[in-house]
């Protein structure tokens, strides 16, 4: 079953710089999330990663297109069905200082969508609930945890709280945002499969965004792959063959640059000169194909058009000349 469907999704924010400039930082964005479904989002540091994952989990308005979750557009649901979609998708934020209210205690927090949604009847349940959550994801003994103001708490245990939180509501799907950025080596892999588990186990659909592609490979084992750049996806695909066999030249150069072959499949990619070192801005990315200017197999059109999201070869990319690239 589909449960979140994206069509040509844009996001627009207020210029930081300009006022009354909007700039856009999402674009044409299509991508479709199954029940039990595992996607790696990547993309290099500022392409709008997190901007997508909060677009997803309702925290920002689409300026464009529509968002449906399990077949409804999100703007037009009713009460009901918006408290579904609210605690059925949520989000383990990046940024873990800023997404827990400095002045409560983690119970104060997390107890309150438990209570106020009527996972749990009463505290003594919340705590219960929240306890076993909190050992599921190392968090012991959760006592010396639950209690804590999040200043208190390391960065990783932080990450691991906002993971016991999401999973503590029963979410179908769940958008991880980094969310082993900040843990110990020792502790990413049990995380990591923690959330296999869970995908496996109660079938919650995972986005997991993350920068380092083998992660996105050991996290999306089965899964797919959606790369970014600049605000648009260029390449989706299974994640295996995308890995092995990557056709956007975009993704074509960053599997390049990946130094071991950890993150790789078997195919031992060459160095792709690129035309430019230079990362644009996504605030104001080149015309046409936004890779344009550092795509080594650049043509006059692609200054001009700018290529859709297609199929190619049992994949998708965005680019023009797909056919022709080796
Ligand atoms: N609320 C906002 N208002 C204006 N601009 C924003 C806002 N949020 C993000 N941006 C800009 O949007 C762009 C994309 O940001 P985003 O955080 O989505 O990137 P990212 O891919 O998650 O990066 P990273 O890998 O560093 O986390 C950045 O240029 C950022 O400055
Ligand atoms: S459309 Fe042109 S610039 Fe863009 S990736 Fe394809 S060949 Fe390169
Ligand atoms: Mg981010």
């Amino acid at each position: 079953m589909e449960l979140i469907k994206i069509e040509h999704l844009g996001i627009s924010f207020d210029s930081r710089t300009k006022k009354k400039e909007k700039v856009k930082i999402l674009q044409d964005i299509n991508l479709s999330i199954e029940e039990g479904e595992v996607i790696a989002l990547v993309g290099e540091s500022g392409c709008g990663k997190t901007t997508l994952g909060k677009t997803i989990v309702g925290l920002y308005p689409p300026s464009e297109g529509v968002i449906s979750y399990k077949g409804k557009d999100i703007t037009k649901l009713n009460k009901k069905e918006y408290m579904d979609y609210r605690l059925g998708v949520q989000m383990v934020h990046q940024d873990s200082f800023a997404a827990l209210n400095p002045n409560r205690t983690i119970f104060q927090s997390l107890s309150m969508p438990l209570l106020q949604n009527h996972i749990a009847k009463n505290k003594k349940e919340a705590e219960d609930i929240l306890r076993e959550y909190f050992t599921e994801v190392g968090l012991t003994p959760p006592e010396q945890f639950l209690y804590k103001y999040p200043h208190q708490l390391s960065g990783g245990q932080r990450q691991r709280i906002l993971l016991a939180r999401a999973l503590s509501v029963k979410p179908r799907v769940i958008v991880a945002d980094e969310p082993v950025s900040m843990v110990d080596v020792s502790l990413r892999i049990a995380l990591i499969d923690l959330m296999t588990r869970m995908n496996q186990k109660y079938r919650i659909s995972f986005v997991y965004i993350t920068h380092d592609l083998a992660t996105a490979r050991y996290v999306a084992k089965d899964g797919r792959l959606a790369v970014m750049y600049l605000g648009r996806i260029v390449e989706l695909n299974n994640i295996r063959e995308a890995i092995d066999n990557p056709r956007h030249p975009y993704f074509k150069a960053l599997i390049a640059a990946v130094p071991s072959d950890i993150g790789r499949g078997k195919s031992e990619m060459k160095d792709l000169p690129l035309r430019s070192l230079d990362m644009p801005s996504v605030n104001n990315p080149p015309t046409g194909c936004s890779f344009h200017t550092r795509c080594p197999y650049y043509q006059e059109r692609c200054e001009k058009e700018t290529p859709k999201l297609r199929e190619f070869e049992g994949g998708m990319i965005a680019c023009h000349f797909a056919e022709e690239i080796p």
